[in-house]
């Protein structure tokens, strides 16, 4: 096995480091010279509304969606937990569309939500690794992530194609919906292509992250913040750090802070803040401020130019690459990945198969 991980001590860490190729991968697959052409045809002007659902890591890929398809296509996003969504027995519009997005494609509870959506919805997409999967088979339109097989238990690569897919689906339907003109798609997709190397620059963070990982792992708790978008990636750090590390990790819409968590903070909170420089960084940057004046200890994860405006009094900065909002939620997966593997790492966790979580859960 030790060959099977190129050199890696676990897969994780050999599934991080294969993201600039994957995601190159999935981009080939979804781009046509300016244009982004999914692999399977379908109109997103007929529909009124998207109902996403999806379990753990999936889910996520989710929530970041919800941003873009309601600030590129203007489409209303509602997004589940597909064992919630499946027994609420929610009103499933004629014109809406059902996304079920699931790297393996045999979740128990995603593959009942579908069941349950089937019928009534417009149509039922798939968003999957496993092409030959019963959630693919049960699906009117696939569409594949191309990450290849993915072994640790917590998911990496999946999750940054899962991303780069629903990205695309979120650009291909505003151009349908009139509201990206070609020249507008063109600047999207050379922005798409410049990811690979993006990710392979934010790669670079690794040696930061592992000094710091032996102060995490320290740690009881560590709370994560971000806005916008960067709220469920904060949501992606957290379920990292504790899928692996076994550390309590929670995530915060970082505007929340008031309404609870800043109860929590003190000299001993370590609080990661995901703000990459874009229209809310200062907003964000002030509820990080608000842990600073009650000592929390914060990581920030931002740009060069956003530490330069923000990094006094933090604990530590984590220097990101420039990348245009829109693309930064597929970069920001790295940090959110690799203060998790290497917090793990420390505390000599069984990374790859940790204790009472699998792979893919295919009962209830
Ligand atoms: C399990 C895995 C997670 C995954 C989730 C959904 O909990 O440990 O990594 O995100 O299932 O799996 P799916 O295959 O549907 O994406």
């Amino acid at each position: 096995r030790q060959m099977e991980k190129a050199g890696h001590k676990h897969f994780m860490a050999k599934e991080i480091h294969e993201q600039p190729q994957t995601l190159a991968d999935v981009i080939a697959a979804y781009t046509d010279g300016d244009r982004i052409v999914p692999p399977a045809a379908y109109d997103w002007a007929a529909t009124d509304r998207v109902q996403m659902v999806a379990c753990g890591t999936a889910q996520i890929a989710c929530s970041v969606a919800k941003y873009w398809f309601e600030s590129l296509a203007r489409l209303p996003v509602d997004v589940d937990i597909a064992s919630e969504y499946r027994y609420r027995e929610g009103p499933v519009g004629a014109d809406n569309t059902a996304l079920f997005v699931s790297q393996s494609g045999e979740t128990a509870d995603t593959l009942a939500a579908l069941r349950y959506a089937k019928g009534k919805a417009r149509a039922i997409l798939a968003v999957v690794n496993v092409a030959e999967s019963t959630i693919a088979r049960d699906s009117d339109v696939v569409f594949p992530i191309h990450a290849g097989v993915e072994v640790g238990v917590a998911s990496t690569k999946a999750f940054v194609n899962q991303l780069a897919v629903l990205l695309s689906l979120a650009i291909h339907a505003g151009v349908q919906r009139g509201l990206i003109d070609a020249t507008r798609e063109a600047e999207l997709v050379a922005g798409f292509r410049a990811l690979p190397g993006l990710i392979s620059s934010a790669l670079a963070i690794e040696d930061r992250c592992e000094a710091l990982a032996s102060r995490l792992a320290e740690a009881s708790d560590i709370l994560f913040l971000g806005r916008g978008p960067m709220y469920p990636m904060a949501h992606e750090g957290a379920l990292k750090l504790k899928e692996i590390s076994y550390i309590h990790a929670e995530a915060y819409a970082s505007g929340e802070l008031k309404h609870g968590p800043i109860a929590l903070v003190d000299k001993t909170l370590p609080v990661v803040v995901f703000a990459p420089m874009d229209a809310i960084f200062d907003k964000t940057i002030s509820n990080m401020q608000e842990v600073m004046a009650r000592d929390g200890q914060v990581l920030l994860v931002t740009d060069a130019q956003g530490a330069a405006q923000a990094s006094d009094g933090v604990w530590e900065v984590l220097t990101m690459p420039r990348v245009d909002p829109i693309f930064a939620p597929i970069v920001y997966a790295v940090p959110a990945q690799l203060l998790a593997y290497h917090t793990a790492v420390q505390k000599g966790t069984d990374v790859d198969q940790p204790r009472n979580l699998a792979k893919s859960v295919t009962v209830e």
